[in-house]
């Protein structure tokens, strides 16, 4: 018996340890299976021996029963709350621009009767504020804080977050109150969404209302599902009364020792100007945070200070909340379009009744794609709700579904590009839908044109994104076979629009004689590429998935254009290195009517290759063989080895499949090897290739 609570005792240390380092110092030194491993081990010890079990025993959420409502609990010192401070957007300074912030460090000075004070600045936490009572060390109470000064006892599910110790470290006080905000991790709530609708279930809102939510179950087995965290920002009742460090940057410090998480966020500042910075370093990380807050709190750090000014009402003079423009506003979906990106992918967009979020008017939101828009069952005329978090794009995160309007239908994919007519797709597994348009899209011809004239593609010097830009916009470019038909009046036209338009340029005579000279050489480069090869033209082509080596291997494979235009995607994939998704992407290219036509109208341009009969199966030692290279060689580059390996019959892909026979793996290779590894395929080293190569007479 003896031993088997020693081993509890034991048990009980470890997890209260490993709590500690993971939500205290942010430093876990065991694994989440062996930390479950120790859990599972003390939950079976103390059920088969009910006399070892304690009340603040990590084990707590076993056995506790549901409520059946919260006792109201008095706080011994009330819970306050924070006078307000915002930004305007229209100040011409910061003074200004931070008004109550700026009264609030004037009222100080004057108060106190000197210019330089010390300020602990720390976020403000979006959650739910909680009081835990500890008594000689152990959690006796945890209360919300109500109206301030009556509130309810939380403390079974409080005592199910692991976040909140059940016993301080150290040496305690005999009375020790410490208020903090319960909240909701970004992440933990992602993750708690994803498993509620995958089993059907109500995802949480917020990660606010998931925290408030998940203390108020009555059933703390309920709340001990939820992943909350808890940061301490200051003190209740303290007995002894002097036990407490005489500043709030101390007083945290202190909190931390007794082995209460508090925020790695929390900064001493000097000045308004400090507290300013503070407040927009703070604003530019909030995305990344991994929880959420709504602004930032500053206090005036000593606590004498804090004396001297007292309180207002139910709100310290000493202490300014600094908030954070609204990140989530309602408005109306008035509209739900698609915009198609540079590679066809097709995004839902809301169009919404103007409203202001953090700060900007916001008018469009992004829909992400279609199952998003089915998730969120967003139906023209909604009242959604709209959030806009750091630089992100506003998106719409919720249907208010109270304020649906009668009427309304649900939203579907438009079959047809809204831009250029074409099919709309969405290929099996894949989330994005994309148009086939490809060349002749208007939203995808600017890329496409730039990928067209890039050096490995077709490799027009001086047809950058300016160029392009100008030679779309003003309609001299439709499609690539166009850029054969332009002239050196035409570019030089457009120059001269594209100039007035930027409001630049006064004509002069030898303005024009440098526009002329540069529309020969773009005439000139244009031409040039007229004679190119079949595997640069099939790489120009854009054709998702066909990539430079994925061309080399097409052009070798089919010899001429019309040949792979015919293939099917079975022969297709018979070509190494290219898989199902590949060849359905390559059959499909060439069976929208759009892409021959342009493939046809390049040929009436004058574009021309040389094109063959299918290349016979490969001779040599090698013949039949597909090689992958990875990492770097040091007798030879990867591209001269692969060149010597192709002498000897072999054929150098891309990238790894079961159609692989052997990797050559050099110094640092990359994930290929990996790959090789996971199927099981022969890799060679250096020494390995240069044998190979000596013995067939190829080395380098
Ligand atoms: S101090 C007497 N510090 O904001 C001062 N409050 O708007 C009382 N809050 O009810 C609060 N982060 O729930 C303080 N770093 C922080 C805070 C913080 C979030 C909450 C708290 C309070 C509310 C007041």
């Amino acid at each position: 018996m003896d031993a088997l609570a020693a081993r509890a005792a034991e048990l009980r240390r470890r997890l209260e340890e490993a709590n500690y380092r993971y939500y205290v110092l942010d430093d876990p030194d065991i694994a989440d299976a062996e930390y479950d491993a120790l859990l599972r081990e003390l939950q079976a010890l103390e059920a088969a021996h009910p006399e070892l079990a304690r009340p603040d025993s990590p084990t707590r959420t076993v056995g506790i029963a549901p409520q059946s409502g919260f006792a109201e609990v008095r706080h011994a010192l009330p819970m306050l709350s924070l006078a307000n401070g915002y930004e305007h957007e229209d100040g011409h300074d910061d003074a200004s621009r931070f008004p109550e912030a700026a009264d609030f460090v004037r009222r100080a000075q004057a108060e106190l009767g000197r210019s330089e004070l010390v300020f602990s600045a720390e976020p403000k936490f979006d959650g739910l504020a909680i009081n835990l009572r500890y008594e000689r060390g152990a959690l006796v109470q945890a209360a919300t804080r109500g109206d301030g000064s009556v509130g309810e006892d939380v403390t079974a599910n409080v005592r199910t977050i692991r976040a909140i110790p059940l016993r301080l470290r150290g040496t305690p006080p005999e009375v020790l109150e410490v208020r903090g905000e319960v909240v909701m991790p970004k992440a933990g709530l992602e993750a708690f969404n994803r498993r509620a609708l995958a089993h059907g279930e109500k995802p949480l809102a917020n990660p606010r209302n998931g925290a408030a939510g998940s203390l108020r179950q009555l059933d703390p087995k309920v709340t001990a599902q939820r992943p909350l965290a808890f940061f301490a920002y200051g003190l209740g009742e303290v007995q002894p009364a002097d036990a407490a460090p005489p500043s709030q940057s101390r007083i945290l410090q202190w909190l931390r020792t007794l082995g209460l998480p508090v925020s790695p966020e929390v900064a001493v500042a000097h000045s308004f100007a400090e507290l300013i910075a503070y407040y927009r370093g703070l604003a530019a990380r909030r995305a990344q945070l991994p929880y959420d807050i709504d602004g930032v709190v500053f206090k005036l750090d000593a606590v004498a200070d804090q004396e001297r000014l007292g309180y207002v009402a139910r709100a310290p003079r000493w202490a300014l909340a600094q908030k954070f423009p609204a990140e989530e506003q309602e408005t109306v979906l008035e509209a739900i379009d698609v915009q198609i990106g540079r590679t066809g992918a097709v995004t839902p967009v809301a169009r919404l009744r103007p409203v202001q979020v953090a700060g900007v008017t916001v008018t469009n939101a992004t829909l992400h794609n279609a199952d998003q828009v089915a998730r969120l069952d967003a139906r023209v005329g909604d009242t959604v709700i709209v959030r806009r978090a750091g630089d992100v794009i506003p998106e719409v995160v919720r249907v208010v579904p109270d304020r649906r309007p009668p009427g309304t239908r649900p939203w579907h994919m438009p079959t047809h590009c809204p831009e250029c007519g074409s099919r709309i797709e969405r290929l099996d597994g894949e989330v994005v839908a994309r148009c086939t348009g490809g060349l002749v899209c208007p939203a995808q011809r600017k890329q496409a044109l730039l990928h067209f004239a890039s050096r490995r593609a077709m490799d027009i010097v001086g047809l950058g994104e300016r160029q392009i830009d100008g030679l779309v916009d003003f309609g001299y470019v439709h499609g690539i076979a166009d850029l054969y038909r332009l002239t050196v009046a035409d570019l030089v036209a457009m120059k001269q629009r594209q100039d007035a338009a930027a409001g630049s340029v006064p004509e002069t005579v030898k303005a024009g004689k440098v526009a002329t000279r540069w529309a020969e050489n773009l005439v000139a480069a244009i031409a040039r590429s007229r004679s190119t090869t079949l595997e640069r033209l099939l790489y120009a082509l854009g054709i998702r998935e066909v990539g430079e080596s994925t061309a080399k291997l097409l052009a070798r494979q089919f010899g001429s254009l019309q040949a792979l235009m015919d293939a099917d995607e079975a022969s297709l994939q018979q070509v190494p290195d290219i898989g199902p998704v590949a060849a359905t992407r390559i059959a499909h290219f060439f069976a929208e009517p759009h892409n021959r036509e342009a493939l046809a109208a390049l040929r009436k341009a004058g574009v021309h290759w040389p094109e063959g009969a299918p290349q016979r199966a490969a001779q040599g030692p090698l013949a039949g063989k597909t090689v992958v290279l990875t990492g770097t060689l040091a007798a030879l580059t990867r591209e001269q080895a692969g060149e010597r390996l192709e002498a000897l019959g072999a054929k150098v892909a891309g990238s790894v499949s079961k159609k692989t026979s052997f990797v050559v793996a050099g110094a640092d290779p990359g994930s290929k090897l990996a790959r090789a590894q996971e199927l099981g395929i022969e890799v060679w080293d250096e020494a390995r290739l240069l044998h190979e190569l000596r013995r067939h007479g190829q080395a380098p």
